[in-house]
């Protein structure tokens, strides 16, 4: 039983893994949270919160205890007007104006399980996996309702929170603030934790301490964007890989976000993820009912290894979708870097050619296949094969794939509009923009808008008439601009701020209804490489393209960054060509494939160029990949040296019963004299023996994780070194 109701001390004690989550109800109904850390027993914890006199903290006219003030006591959903002046979790106006809320619970619910609601991406778990309670809170003079909800994981120090409002009341209510999470820590010892980045360098891991104020991450674009990943956590200063606490914090939203931690004028932390406030608004009619989205909380004592472990095993086994959570993976050749746009159906067939025989699975067709798409300035939302480039459309290019036993993927970038289309000509009023004002172009094209019925099922039939009529095993989903000029003319002018959740929502019915209609086809999710990687995309498709940077050493960042929170099978990474398209550098084949081959694989390449040599590597590394895939798919990843710290970095992969392992070694530039590398390996069985193959050297897994191994001194930049380790 993960979540128990102590009656005497009136407290909610959730336990999940190894962690517990206490709340109490204090004088008149109040919610107010005791503890969050290291599991517990249930026992009374009631003595951790005492009301303290404090000057400019107001005391409630309801209050008991004359010394008690919201604005000193650590709450499980904050509102502002009567107390509390840190940020309130939820902000409402009504239709007079006033914008003071007051909560007060009601009763409590607890399910077993999480199930799935349509179009709403979550975390889902039967009734073995997890628990739900669902608090019910009332606002008596506003006639509202607010419900919230913890999904607590038996197995999993992970607890899932969400907030659901309905409106009881005969008028209509504004929804101005509606984080999905509100947590207060008693104190502010800790490190702030970000993921930042840009187009070709998403997901860098930044840790700067917390300091009074606030501190955050949000998204104005549209989507959760390359720039601030919706993740934060707070970790002690000591906290390392291997050791300490953290709290992780990850919203399953894919549009503007905001991630903060505000320390106030007693040294506690609130922390907060929900949807944006900013440009974020939302009617709530009579009757109706709003959910936030999901919020995923972690903590642990055993440092950002064992979050980020958490992490993993809960999004593959309650998060990602059902079919790919132990199916392997296809390798693919993925034609973008190898032709651009430039291309035509004989070089297509012998790029198709010069694939096969390679322990290659799938090709993917990337852009350029539809009518008149030359360059980048035309043709999206015309989704028909360009009879020029194609004349025999996608029929022979499937058959070419057959003949060379390849399965066939394709590009789409279902949510845009370029100008000069015959979509546009049909309908110009389906680009997002606001009347009167002129477009503003990113790479030259503009948004559908998805808040639109129409607009969905276009986007639907497209997608599907394409998938029905011809075999496709694999679909690249793209997008690849942020939303400027957010208006919906289908929206009333006072429901406009509803617009990019509306477009989030609309999205997600699409993904959900192509997903479920074609469920043999692997969706992978793009936004220009990583710039909508987020735990929603990740409800509907099993892989996302994690950044259009695909250099070695750039990837050893991105992929280091994006480990923190997503397990390794999400992550899509590709072996490309030297020089580097992106950064112009040059770096060993082995090395490429040696980063990506942690990964959900595959090459970025043209095929026709390899070397005989090359060739011959990328038959082994696929023979190989092959052998380690169920590390990828279902091991525990442990980062063993940083990237962000030196020139080198080191990951490896143990299976869940110890007996299997993989380690990559990498050096960035080298350097004269090099200090001897001792490199201390993680997560084996000390007593157990095991064999590395590539050193014909056997150790026990003690002398591995607490001696370590003296690797050799590697000569030329950019190199790295393989272990296969096995018990
Ligand atoms: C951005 C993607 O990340 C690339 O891989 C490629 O698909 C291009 N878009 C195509 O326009």
């Amino acid at each position: 039983m993960s979540i128990r109701f102590l009656k005497e001390s009136q407290s909610f004690f959730l336990t999940a893994g190894d962690s517990s989550y206490v709340f109490k109800l204090h004088e008149n109904n109040r919610l107010v949270s005791l503890y969050y850390g290291k599991r517990l027993p249930p026992c009374d914890l009631s003595h951790l919160f005492k009301a303290q006199p404090r000057s400019f903290s107001p005391t409630p006219a309801d209050a008991i205890d004359p010394s008690f003030s919201p604005d000193a006591t650590p709450q499980e959903y904050p509102f502002f007007g009567n107390g509390d002046f840190r940020l309130p979790a939820g902000k409402l106006i009504f239709e007079n104006g006033s914008f003071i809320s007051d909560f007060r619970y009601v009763s409590h619910t607890i399910r077993k399980g999480q199930e799935a609601i349509p179009y709403f991406p979550q975390t889902l778990g039967s009734a073995e996996d997890c628990e739900t309670l669902i608090l019910h809170l009332a606002d008596e003079t506003a006639g509202m309702e607010l419900n919230l909800y913890y999904t607590v994981y038996e197995n999993l120090n992970a607890i899932g929170r969400k907030a659901e409002w309905i409106n009881r009341s005969e008028k209509a209510v504004q929804i101005d603030r509606a984080m999905s999470l509100s947590l207060d820590l008693p104190d502010d010892g800790f490190d702030f934790l970000q993921l930042y980045g840009a187009h070709c360098k998403e997901r860098h891991l930044e840790r700067t301490a917390l300091h009074h104020g606030m501190q955050s991450v949000e998204s104005r674009r549209g989507a959760s964007g390359h720039m601030n990943h919706p993740f934060i956590a707070l970790a002690r200063p000591d906290t390392t890989e291997e050791k300490g606490e953290v709290y992780a914090f990850h919203l399953i939203y894919s549009g503007n976000h905001l991630c903060l931690a505000d320390v106030d004028q007693f040294d506690t932390v609130r922390v907060q993820c929900g949807i944006n406030p900013f440009g974020f608004g939302w009617e709530l009619a009579p009757g109706k009912s709003f959910m936030t989205p999901e919020c995923v909380m972690v903590y642990t004592d055993a440092g950002l290894g064992a979050m980020s472990r958490t992490l993993h095993d809960l999004y593959r086994d309650h998060l990602a979708p059902s079919a790919y959570r132990n199916a392997s993976r296809p390798i693919v050749i993925n034609s973008w870097e190898a032709s651009y746009f430039d291309f035509d159906e004989e070089k297509l067939f012998q790029i198709i050619d010069s694939a096969a025989g390679l322990g290659i699975d799938t090709f993917v067709l990337d852009d350029g296949w539809f009518l008149g798409r030359n360059n980048d300035f035309t043709s999206l939302g015309d989704w028909t094969p360009d009879p020029v480039k194609l004349p025999n459309g996608l029929t022979s290019i499937i058959a070419r794939c057959k003949q060379n036993g390849l399965q066939f993927g394709i590009w789409f970038e279902p949510e845009m509009i370029s100008q000069k289309s015959k979509l546009f000509e049909l309908h110009p009023d389906w680009a997002v923009s606001v009347p009167g004002r002129p477009f503003t172009e990113s790479r030259h094209q503009l948004v559908l808008d998805l808040t639109r019925e129409d607009v969905q099922n276009f986007i639907i039939s497209a997608v599907s008439d394409i998938l029905n009529q011809y075999e496709i095993s694999y679909v690249k989903w793209d997008m690849n601009r942020h939303i400027t000029e957010c208006y919906s003319e289908t929206l009333p002018p006072h429901r406009q701020q509803e617009f990019s959740h509306r477009y989030i929502l609309g999205l997600y019915k699409i993904l959900e209804t192509l997903t479920n209609a074609f469920q043999d086809v692997l969706f992978e999710g793009c936004s220009g490489g990583g710039g909508r990687f987020d735990p929603a995309i990740l409800y509907y498709m099993p892989q996302i393209w994690t950044s259009d940077d695909s250099d070695a050493v750039e990837r050893m960042k991105i992929q280091y960054g994006t480990s923190l929170a997503y397990p390794l099978s999400a992550m899509t990474a590709h072996v490309s060509v030297a020089p580097n398209h992106q950064v112009g550098r040059v770096t060993p084949f082995t090395t490429r494939s040696d980063v990506a081959m942690s990964c959900s694989f595959g090459y970025e390449l043209d095929p026709r160029k390899l070397s005989e040599e090359e060739r011959e590597e990328v038959r082994k590394n696929n023979q190989y990949y092959r052998q380690i895939e169920p590390l990828v798919l279902h091991g525990d990843f442990y980062r063993l040296l940083s990237p962000f710290e030196g020139r080198t970095c080191s990951w490896m992969i143990v299976s869940k019963d110890k007996t299997k392992a993989v380690m990559w070694y990498f050096e960035s530039l080298t350097v004269p004299a090099p200090p001897v590398k001792r490199l201390r390996l993680a997560g084996l069985d000390p007593d157990r023996t095991y064999h590395i193959a590539e050193l014909g050297q056997s150790f026990t897994g003690a002398e591995l994780m607490y001696a370590g191994l003296n690797l050799p001194l590697l000569f030329g930049d950019f190199k790295s070194i393989r272990y296969t380790i096995t018990a």
